[in-house]
């Protein structure tokens, strides 16, 4: 797992090094992806590549390369990397370049590519029937939340904030709304009687992935889905809770706060149509 992409080459991932004029480091001006490689199989990939693409669209930043491109970087990574057999998680990153520190867009600068593959274990059988623990904390984040930007403050706060108290996730707030938007790297789900409930894809959550899969194959078994927001109130009250992610697939929370769930039939009849949506790309 040593050996990353940083704009055109191929170089130990301990030494790979971009400038310190990169916008990314002085301004978090840029945008990622985070892709789990399976088996050699690059999970909804299309997905993935249309958010990237999305969130390069929204920022203005030009786009560096093709698709195409970009694929045969990724499978020369997974070749160098002989990451064709097992779990990894693919990092993608682009942003927009290296350019004397100026808060307005650089004229010349060509967006910054770099990528690396992590080895990751999805969660454990175990994990899955007893569920894990969540805190619920403020929501502190832009209001462009849809955008998959590399400025992810609140967000680290809020995670560090739930590992400090031995839980999986933080559940974030919005106070201005009085609604629950999603967990800190992950989208919310909650189920009460029978109907699935998961915020809006608007401006206020990312649009995980994992998020539209669910849904497609929630729709396919019948169950009821409502995209709405819904209050802290509501998700404390809920009969089943889970959180979504790349890594995390379908991953059930036990407890909220000092509120305890069972983990539900529904939730893991989501988790075996999604096992069955990701084996059905392998
Ligand atoms: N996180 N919401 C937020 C705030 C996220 O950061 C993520 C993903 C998701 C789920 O999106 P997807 O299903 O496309 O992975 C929702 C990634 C994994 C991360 O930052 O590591």
């Amino acid at each position: 797992m040593n050996i990353a992409y940083i704009n055109g080459q191929y170089a130990s991932r301990l030494t790979a090094s971009t400038s310190i004029e990169d916008r990314g480091y002085q301004f978090a001006d840029g945008i990622y992806e985070v892709v789990w490689l399976k088996d050699g199989t690059l999970i909804d990939e299309a997905a993935h590549f249309q958010r990237l693409q999305r969130s390069l669209r929204e920022l203005e930043i030009a786009r560096p390369m093709s698709n195409g491109a970009l694929k045969t970087i990724i499978q020369q990574l997974i070749r160098r990397n002989r990451a064709a057999h097992g779990n990894y998680m693919l990092y993608l990153q682009i942003t927009r370049g290296v350019a004397r520190r100026n808060h307005l867009f650089p004229k010349s600068a060509f967006p910054c590519v770099t990528m690396t593959l992590t080895r990751f274990t999805p969660p454990t059988e175990a994990e899955i029937t007893n569920g894990l623990k969540a805190i619920t904390c403020p929501d502190l984040r832009w209001a462009r939340r849809d955008i998959k930007s590399i400025a992810l403050l609140p967000n680290i706060l809020a995670r560090q904030k739930a590992a400090e108290q031995g839980a999986r996730e933080a559940l974030l707030i919005d106070e201005h709304r009085g609604v629950v938007t999603e967990g800190s790297t992950t989208n919310l789900f909650i189920i009460k009687n029978k109907v699935l409930i998961t915020h809006l894809a608007d401006t206020h959550i990312l649009n995980g992935v994992t998020r539209l899969a669910i849904l497609s194959v929630a729709k396919k078994l019948g169950i009821k889905i409502q995209e709405r927001a819904f209050t802290p109130k509501e998700l404390l009250a809920a009969d089943e809770v889970f959180i979504s992610s790349t890594t995390a697939g379908v991953l059930p929370i036990s407890q909220v706060d000092a509120k305890k769930i069972p983990v539900g039939k529904i939730s893991l009849q989501l988790y075996a149509a999604y096992c069955k949506h990701v084996a059905a790309q392998c």
